[in-house]
């Protein structure tokens, strides 16, 4: 029988488990778990005799891959999936797949949650602003910017978006404004939304210059990923900058001097968040399993990132 393999170092909600064994072991196989797993070793000792694995933003690199040699498929339970090596996948016949949008309105939420916070002043009895008639600009326009958006026209906010990924056709489709570059996204938004991908274009990609740019008592919201930040440059704008804040489901790398340096500017989660609801882990680790049986079973593509 095979070994389905559910790796998750941040576990899933309960039904999302239950959930997925279900389907899994419906269709004849065998479901293992390894939750809050501390160790790669804890991993590479469970991955050694399973067909399929299910991650979240576990890192797979290829020394996983080496010590999985029955491994068919990979998929990551969201939508990011720049935690597995895709190069070595392709190179080892191991199909990657991811679950867009499944999880998309969960970090949606929490970008709204983080937002009422921060400019709540974090709870602290004094007086802070509203979202409402504030403009909010979104870097490019995938699932988790379309359901913010969704939330947001509901505030009463003024929503803009630029999106160096996808045709503009679908910002005008939904009903908001186009900006041409991200710059004038920067320049001219309350508060930006980062929902680009991690990819060696992205990467350090919003530095000084354009957080230097931003209107004044801006906002930026980065529930996407750490690295699409160039640190430096973030500390140095927000410094010279003392009306910016920066807010984070992402701790930055330079946590420490963050805190040090911008104090209650830097708004953050204690572990990434955007995800962690049931509604989101039932939704991305359900789709998961039936893409796996899917492809065991018949053959199917769908949703393979590594083509
Ligand atoms: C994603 O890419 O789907 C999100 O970043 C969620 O990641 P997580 O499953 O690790 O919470």
């Amino acid at each position: 029988m095979s070994k389905i393999l559910i790796a998750t170092e941040k576990p899933f909600s309960p039904d999302a488990v239950g959930g997925i064994k279900d389907i899994l072991q419906f269709a004849g196989y065998e479901v293992k778990l390894l939750e809050s797993y501390t160790e790669k070793a804890q991993l590479l000792e469970a991955v050694a005799d399973a067909a399929a694995l299910i991650v979240r933003s576990d890192k797979i690199d290829d020394e996983v891959m080496a010590a999985a040699p029955e491994l068919k498929i990979i998929v990551r339970a969201g939508a990011g999936y720049d935690n597995i090596d895709l190069t070595a996948a392709t190179q080892r016949h191991i199909v990657v797949m991811n679950t867009p949008g499944q999880n998309a309105n969960a970090v949606a939420e929490l970008v709204i949650g983080l937002l009422i916070f921060t400019i709540r002043n974090r709870f602290n009895g004094t007086s802070g602003t509203e979202l409402k008639g504030k403009k909010l600009g979104l870097l490019a326009f995938g699932a988790v910017a379309q359901n913010l958006a969704r939330i947001a026209h509901g505030f009463g906010m003024d929503i803009s978006s630029h999106s160096p990924l996808d045709n503009p056709q679908s910002i005008i489709d939904a009903g908001y404004h186009v900006v041409e570059s991200t710059r004038a996204l920067f320049e001219d938004n309350h508060i930006v939304s980062l929902h680009v991908p991690s990819t060696p274009t992205t990467r350090r990609s919003i530095g000084y210059d354009l957080i230097h740019s931003m209107r004044k008592g801006a906002i930026l919201v980065n529930t996407a990923r750490q690295d699409i930040i160039d640190e430096e440059g973030l500390l140095r704008a927000m410094t010279e900058r003392t009306d910016l804040r920066y807010v984070s489901d992402l701790k930055l790398e330079a946590h420490d001097k963050a805190v040090e340096l911008l104090g209650d500017r830097y708004i953050f989660t204690p572990k990434k968040m955007g995800a962690q609801t049931k509604e989101a882990n039932v939704n991305a680790g359900l789709a998961a399993a039936k893409q796996i049986v899917a492809f065991l079973k018949d053959g199917v593509k769908t949703f393979q990132v590594n083509k």
